[in-house]
């Protein structure tokens, strides 16, 4: 059975790229170092950025969190120190990463449902002038919240700081301004806003900073330098690549160029996210976070009081139905999420919504109205 993913991903592919998937292809073979070099040139173009002006990109074999491993345990060195900005699990992921590789750092915390403080930040920066790095994450995919990059990277660069970003989940998705931004390094993965398959993650970087990462590693096979010297100087990687992951990836960025580039699919996952909110708030379903801070990658329903609520047996039938939703991921509420990336359309959406209701129904589940 097809079943449609409204999760953060690996997310609903288009038929074209899981058939660019079809031929096998040698890792050392000419047609698939072409492909890699035109895929790492299109992300620069994706990024808004280009080498003239000071940018590369390198690709991490792997998952999202090998990338961020790679960057967060290449660039941070022994006598410098990291600063978390975290509100969610994707951001303690981070300080686990620095703890695991033994990383000075400091952590600076906000509720989960609060997005990273600004004010709070430069605050912070301005008593702790040890920090050399800052990382956060962008769309933090624990709750469907942005933080506000813009204003982190001005106050990085105000105060002289490298700054980190985990646009996982949004980057193809939302447009963001690497360079206007004060991005130093942007990591992302194969598998979410591009709509490409699992297999790898990639990171834009300022080549200023990529050239201090040479001999600071702290572990092989994610050396964030010699990576991208692998990729730079014999166009192959160091260690067997997912090849048809990176032929899938290929096409997945035709079809991104082909939809109108990234405008086009914001303004796609935009209109997913209205008719799923207004759906949703239809059959009662209450919103986990703020409206002005909710993103519209993923959103978060808090679980309805009525005790008939099952989410194992809610998932299930919409499973049964060929929808996938996902789990909550809070720390301190009782919620599921709902993505609204990869290939769904408004008229998916509307199909989850009456799947939704035909269960609510079943399962004789009763929602309160909202009042607002
Ligand atoms: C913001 C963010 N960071 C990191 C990750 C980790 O990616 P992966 O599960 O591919 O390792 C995710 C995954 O959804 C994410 O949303």
């Amino acid at each position: 059975m097809k079943k449609l993913l409204f999760t953060p991903g690996p997310l609903t592919t288009s038929d074209t790229v899981k058939q660019a998937m079809l031929n096998d292809v040698g890792s050392r073979d000419k047609a698939f170092i072409e492909a890699v070099k035109y895929i790492r040139s299109e992300m620069l173009t994706l990024a808004g950025v280009s080498k003239e002006e000071g940018y590369e990109t390198t690709i991490i074999q792997g998952s999202g969190t090998f990338g961020v491993e790679s960057v967060i345990s290449s660039a941070v060195g022994v006598n410098e120190t990291l600063l978390v900005l975290a509100n969610g699990a994707y951001g303690e992921r981070i300080v686990k990463i620095a703890q695991i590789h033994k990383i000075n750092h400091l952590v600076l915390r906000f509720e989960e449902d609060q997005i990273v403080d600004p004010e709070a930040t430069a605050a912070f920066i301005a008593e702790h002038p040890e920090v050399t790095h800052v990382a956060c994450i962008h769309s933090e995919t624990t709750t469907g919240l942005f933080n506000p990059i813009k204003e982190i990277g001005a106050i990085c660069k105000a105060a002289n700081k490298v700054f980190i970003v985990d646009a996982m989940s949004s980057f193809g998705g939302v447009q963001m301004d690497i360079k206007g931004w004060n991005i130093d390094y942007m990591v992302s993965s194969s598998n979410k806003c591009i709509e490409g398959v699992p297999g790898f993650a990639f990171a834009v970087i300022k080549r200023s900073e990529l050239e201090k990462c040479k001999g600071q590693a702290r572990s092989l096979t994610l050396d964030l330098y010699e990576q991208w010297n692998g990729l730079e100087t014999t166009g192959q990687f160091r260690f067997t690549p997912p090849t048809l992951s990176l032929m899938a990836f290929r096409q997945a960025m035709e079809e991104l160029k082909q939809e109108g580039g990234i405008a086009a699919r914001e303004a796609r996952y935009q209109q997913n996210k209205q008719v799923l909110d207004a759906g949703m708030l239809k059959l009662g379903f209450q919103f986990y976070l703020k409206h002005d801070i909710q993103g519209h990658i993923i959103t978060s329903f808090l679980y309805p009081t009525d005790t008939n609520f099952n989410f194992e047996r809610f998932y299930s039938k919409l499973s049964e139905r060929g929808f996938v939703i996902y789990p909550g991921k809070l720390s301190k509420a009782d919620a599921f999420r709902i993505g609204n990336i990869g290939q769904i359309f408004p008229a998916d959406v509307e199909a989850l919504l009456k799947a939704v209701e035909e269960i609510l129904a079943e399962e004789n589940v009763l929602l309160q109205m909202q009042s607002s």
